[in-house]
């Protein structure tokens, strides 16, 4: 069996530091908002691989189905040894890149979760003797280091979670995967659609309340973090549809007027009734958008693919 190497480039305290800065800024502003990294911590990676089951929510299957289809065609136009996932939770569905990639010599799965980087890698290093998985703890939007290993490289960025990022993040961090690649190399990039409105609302608000839970998961990070008093049971889960910006916006709606105290920060936040907290955006794309954002990075869109019902889309794009 190849060993399976874990590596942290995140501090172990500065989790720490950069969960206090947010939380700080984000609860003192109007509105206030909590960033999204924070969902994933063991009981967010799980309830987010819970949501990937659930009826409503679609993108999951969609880019499985594309991913099924088309990694033999991915794995030729690339032929990468060096396989760089983003955000790559459970791994799951990078298992059809894996068997398409022939001359694959080792895998980088990069996030923020330890737990589920360590759960999917030591499955991974089991099922496959040969490869090697060098796993990173890492913050996607910061600078990544990236170990030597040989080329081509591929990174992946599936799940539509560059629709998390806000369009100014988004150029940024395409800008700084671009700076990633060397001549040869490409950026395979899962992007979620626009659709109907119902569709969409329905995929971020699931009837089994699984999407709640998730949404309130971040309440509990800050308070065991944070030593806060937040009760989830005093919030609502939102998820409407902004049609000027196409995204999903999720909040978490304050029930009644409430005081929460952040021992950690020195901070009581008061909430009105009604009060809306804005958690994450999950923005959906059209090919021209995508081929656009990543022009500006200095990327060329060289392949695009959709589900046989044009739900979501996976591209590859090369540095020029
Ligand atoms: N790629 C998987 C998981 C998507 S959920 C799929 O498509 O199903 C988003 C993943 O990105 C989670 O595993 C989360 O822990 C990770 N993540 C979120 N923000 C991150 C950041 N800033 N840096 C690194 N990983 C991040
Ligand atoms: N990348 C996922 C998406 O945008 C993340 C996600 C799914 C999510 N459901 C959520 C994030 C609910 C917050 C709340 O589809």
């Amino acid at each position: 069996m190849s060993p399976f190497l874990l590596t942290r480039t995140l501090p172990e305290d500065a989790t720490g530091a950069a969960l206090r800065a947010d939380v700080l800024r984000g609860l003192t502003a109007t509105p206030k908002t909590l960033p999204p990294k924070w969902f994933y911590d063991a009981r967010g990676s799980e309830l987010f691989e819970r949501i990937t089951g659930l009826p409503e929510y679609y993108p999951t299957r969609a880019e499985c189905e594309i991913l099924a289809d088309r990694s033999a065609e991915i794995a030729a136009a690339t032929g990468a040894r060096t396989l760089v996932e983003l955000g790559s939770g459970s791994s799951e569905k990078t298992r059809h890149l894996l068997d398409a990639l022939d001359g694959l010599h080792t895998y980088v799965p990069v996030d923020v979760s330890g737990s589920a980087l360590t759960l999917a890698g030591q499955a991974l290093v089991a099922e496959r003797p040969g490869l090697h998985v060098h796993a990173l703890i890492a913050d996607f939007t910061a600078a990544l280091a990236l170990p030597a290993t040989p080329g081509p490289r591929l990174v992946a960025f599936l799940g539509g979670t560059i629709g998390n990022l806000l369009p100014d993040e988004r150029a940024a961090f395409l800008t700084s995967v671009r700076a990633l690649l060397s001549p040869g190399d490409a950026l395979l990039l899962g992007t979620d659609l626009v659709k109907d409105e119902k569709v969409l609302v329905r995929a971020y608000d699931d009837a089994a309340g699984v999407t709640a839970a998730f949404n309130k998961n971040v309440l509990s990070v800050v308070n065991r973090e944070l030593g806060a008093d937040f009760h989830a049971d005093a919030f609502d889960h939102v998820a409407l549809w902004h049609a000027g910006r196409e995204w999903i916006e999720m909040r978490l709606r304050s029930r009644t007027a409430q005081t929460v105290k952040v021992p950690a920060l020195d901070l009581a936040v008061d909430f009105a009734a009604g009060e809306e907290l804005r958690t994450e955006v999950s923005a959906k794309f059209r090919r021209e958008g995508v081929r656009a954002e990543l022009a500006a990075a200095g990327l060329d869109l060289a392949g695009w693919w959709t589900d046989g019902a044009d739900r979501f889309a996976l591209s590859l794009s090369t540095a020029h």
